[in-house]
């Protein structure tokens, strides 16, 4: 996993989630921090071991955790922060050691993340699954508010 850790140590990766630290500190719903980017990776993981999927485990755990890194220009630009993340992770992959096949499998992943039917690759639906299942809602004081459940949504926790 010695390109996962290039991409944890990376400079920028560490600034982005400083970012996304700094505009969700008063955030009272799930944050998009470390911990959910590596709960979304193991998880990620998991599906591909069950479904018998022949991706790297670097792979899959580059797209996991760099899948909501651009999330503080969602909340300082109004941007997408899929797309967001996805450009800011361009360079971080890249110095990290990622091949121009790999990159486009993990930044298609990361682009397509976040709305229902915009995923094509095994990689791409892993990464939509393991990111709706990885948020543990048991118990949370303020599912009532959470804009993910308005629409009569039930949490899962099959993982
Ligand atoms: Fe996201
Ligand atoms: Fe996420």
């Amino acid at each position: 996993m010695q390109r996962v850790n290039k991409i944890l140590d990376h400079p920028k990766f560490i600034d982005c989630l400083n970012k996304n630290a700094q505009a969700e500190k008063n955030r009272i719903f799930c944050c998009h921090d470390l911990r959910h980017a590596i709960d979304v990776a193991r998880i990620s993981y998991i599906l591909a071991l069950e479904e018998n999927l022949s991706i790297p485990k670097d792979v899959i755990y580059a797209a996991a955790i760099s899948h909501d890194i651009g999330r503080w220009k969602e909340y300082l630009e109004g941007v997408d922060h899929a797309d967001a993340s996805a450009d800011l992770a361009l360079e971080i992959l890249e110095d990290s050691g990622y091949t121009s096949q790999e990159k486009k499998l993990i930044t298609s992943a990361v682009r397509n993340h976040r709305n229902e039917g915009q995923q094509n690759s095994h990689m791409d639906k892993i990464l939509y699954r393991s990111d709706k299942i990885s948020r543990p809602c048991s118990g949370c004081l303020v599912i009532n508010q959470c804009k993910r459940f308005s629409n009569g949504e039930e949490p899962q926790f099959d993982y």
